[in-house]
């Protein structure tokens, strides 16, 4: 018997909610960020465009592109007393244990002087997350592989001082490849944003109760990590590399059917796309510029990566099921041919989707119709009943 659901305004009984962020087509394999299709901005625009336009519902002038890559760009330095947060994890901490801690512990920083009821407070704490996530993301790795620090400059475009602060090292000098730069850049936009996902409604739900930004993003990350979520991108490269060659394909194939086994293909299916997702198109393509620029075009794991793709959208399961390749199944390969190991993979989506959680979570609070979200249920219990002394069980 199903009961009568009475719908709160912010969350329906299936938890939804109304946006004007990003419209998703799933069964036609449409993504648009504020109506503009996301291979277009991939190609055309970059992160930080992509992140005014998802802020503020319109791509920005020349002004104001510069004035804010210029307000983003001042505010990626972190609080030296907040690199000593980094000591209290052991040197072998999962890079995303490290920076769920360090987002949360960036709301004991910025509590008592915030108040989310205040515009202003509201677009500082989003040029912040922005701003820093990338310093936090890049000491996590640094931290994980017990090199110094290294700070962000203001002379490097956004992607550029990420791949930086992670990839060099006081002793030599370190140039950023443009391509490599490029590439990072656009996976940012292709991990910008995607609708109501699990850690985006996490966040919305954390938000809902006036908890502190900071706080909510930090749910928003742990849900994030997830296999069946962001640490698919993990999980598919370790399938990848398990597979290792094309001819056991068809025994990992046979797994991902048989209902028996809890296997599934890392990186395929996807909760809303019932056709190839989008960014796996601009992904493989990135994937492919990657390899061929630190001349891995010959790359096994990428021989795998499109054998199994081809299998798999021939087989009678998939087709029927309707599962094609999510942004995750190539992106793997990519980031560990950029040098990435496996563990930072996540926090890369983190790194990206944090402007995506701002944003829904700015057009929630902004919202005057928004109350406490409160997801319902469908009650399957026992019915009341009385209780029994133990001596009559
Ligand atoms: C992300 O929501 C978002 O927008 C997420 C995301 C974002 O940007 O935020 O797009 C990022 O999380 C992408 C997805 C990354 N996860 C993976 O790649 C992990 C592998 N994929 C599966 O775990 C799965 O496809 C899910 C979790 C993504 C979706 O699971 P569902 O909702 O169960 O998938 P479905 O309803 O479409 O499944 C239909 C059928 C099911 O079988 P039946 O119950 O009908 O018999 O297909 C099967 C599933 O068991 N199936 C798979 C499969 N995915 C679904 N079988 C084998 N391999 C798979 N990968």
């Amino acid at each position: 018997q199903t009961g009568h659901f009475t719908l709160d305004p912010g969350f329906t009984s299936t938890g939804s909610c109304e946006s004007q962020i990003t419209f998703i087509d799933g069964e036609k394999g449409v993504l648009l960020h504020r109506g503009y299709p996301i291979d277009q901005l991939a190609e055309k625009s970059d992160f930080l465009e992509v992140c005014y336009l998802l802020l503020n519902g319109e791509l920005p002038t020349a002004a104001e592109l510069s004035e804010y890559k210029h307000t983003i760009t001042n505010h990626t330095m972190i609080h030296t007393q907040f690199d000593r947060f980094f000591d209290g994890f052991r040197r072998d901490a999962h890079p995303m244990a490290i920076v769920t801690g360090a987002i949360g512990a960036l709301s004991a920083f910025y509590h008592d002087s915030l108040d989310i009821n205040n515009p202003q407070h509201r677009l500082i704490s989003a040029h912040r997350l922005i701003a820093k996530m990338p310093t936090i993301a890049a000491r996590a790795h640094k931290y994980s592989i017990g090199q110094p620090f290294i700070s962000p400059r203001n002379d490097l475009g956004y992607a550029a001082n990420f791949l930086r602060m992670c990839f060099a090292v006081p002793a030599e000098d370190y140039q950023v490849q443009e391509v490599m730069a490029r590439a990072m850049d656009r996976i940012f936009i292709l991990h910008a944003d995607h609708e109501q996902n699990a850690s985006t409604s996490t966040v919305r739900l954390a938000g809902s109760s006036g908890a502190n930004p900071f706080a909510c993003m930090a749910a928003g990350i742990a849900c994030l990590w997830g296999p069946s979520h962001g640490g698919a991108n993990e999980a598919a490269l370790t399938m990848l590399q398990e597979i290792g060659t094309v001819d056991r394909i068809p025994e990992y194939i046979a797994r991902a059917k048989d209902k028996s086994d809890p296997f599934r293909l890392m990186g395929f299916g996807h909760r809303v796309y019932k056709n190839y997702d989008p960014r796996a198109t601009v992904m493989q393509k990135t994937c492919h510029e990657v390899l061929d620029a630190v001349g891995a075009h010959n790359d096994p794991l990428l021989q795998v990566a499109v054998e199994l793709e081809r299998i798999a959208l021939e087989d009678p399961y998939f087709v029927e099921k309707k599962l094609y390749p999510n942004i995750d199944f190539y992106s793997g390969i990519t980031l560990k041919a950029m040098g990435f190991p496996t563990e930072m993979f996540t926090v890369l989506f983190a790194l990206a989707r944090t402007v995506g959680w701002v944003a829904q979570w700015q057009e929630m609070i902004e919202d005057p119709t928004q109350r406490i979200g409160r997801p319902r249920q469908i009650y399957t219990g026992a019915a009341k009943r009385d209780y029994l002394p133990v001596n009559k069980r």
